[in-house]
């Protein structure tokens, strides 16, 4: 059985990181061009950088863990691969690390990762936990005034290109049984995947509440990630 799972920000809730859209379509107190486009950044560079320094320091705080959802799924991944029941792949919105931390191997984070720094002018990606300004040197190059501040969040804004969407469509087109758990489904084109399992696939959607993309599953199960995520999990674990 080929495993394909999508999550999105209510598998993290739970572990106390806030979800996109819980309030009016800000985020935090700020509307998403602000602070989640190419044309925000430019407008006010400061502003985004202190935005996703604030989400970077609070995903660093010890109280932030993962909880029994992702922690399942890590378990289910090594099960499954150990007996060889075939592929598995996480696909996740989420650019917090929580997944990783639980013990996920096979983990896409198709928007990014906070915990990452990239240059703008060559496109390197940097591990990184510190605060990022306009005078932040390359870590390769500090001495090098022209590179001060030439590193961003990792994280993919409206209107740049997911990560790693060849994989996730081979993975859908070739999945046995796809879950989505707790996203919203109004975010292209992860919002998409769904439409790319075959019509053999088993759907299923873990949400606390109806979607717009709810009558794309097969089935639809109404709960917390944390409670409905291991169960269900146990009862697929072997196939
Ligand atoms: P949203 O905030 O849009 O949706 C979170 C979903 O999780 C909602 O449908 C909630 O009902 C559900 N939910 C909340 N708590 C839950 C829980 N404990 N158990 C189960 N479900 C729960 O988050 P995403 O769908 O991840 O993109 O948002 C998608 C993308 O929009 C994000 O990756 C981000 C944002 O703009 C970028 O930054 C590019």
């Amino acid at each position: 059985m080929n495993v394909l799972i999508l999550t999105g920000a209510g598998i993290s809730a739970e572990s106390g990181i806030p979800t996109f859209r819980d309030a009016n379509g800000l985020w935090e107190g700020h509307a998403f061009e602000e602070v989640a486009t190419p044309q925000g950044f430019a407008r006010n560079p400061e502003l985004v950088q202190e935005f996703y320094n604030q989400r970077r320091r609070a995903l660093l705080n010890p109280e932030i863990r993962p909880n029994a959802a992702h922690v399942a799924l890590a378990e289910f991944e090594r099960d499954h691969l150990e007996h060889g029941r075939g592929d598995f792949l996480l696909v996740t919105q989420n650019i917090d690390n929580l997944h990783q931390r639980a013990g996920s191997q096979n983990v896409l984070a198709m928007h990014g990762q906070l915990l990452q720094a990239r240059c703008t002018y060559t496109e390197e990606v940097f591990d990184w936990t510190a605060d990022l300004t306009a005078d932040t040197p390359h870590p390769e190059d500090p001495d090098n005034d022209a590179l001060r501040g030439c590193l961003r969040p990792n994280v993919v804004w409206f209107g740049e290109m997911p990560i790693g969407l060849t994989r996730i469509e081979k993975a859908a087109t070739q999945a046995d049984l796809f879950l989505a758990i707790g996203t919203s489904g109004v975010v292209y084109p992860a919002a998409g995947i769904v439409a790319q399992t075959s019509p053999e696939c088993r759907r299923i959607e873990v949400n606390l509440d109806d979607t717009p993309a709810s009558n794309a599953f097969d089935e639809t199960i109404r709960g917390s990630a944390s409670v409905e995520v291991p169960k269900l999990l146990n009862h697929f674990k072997a196939m």
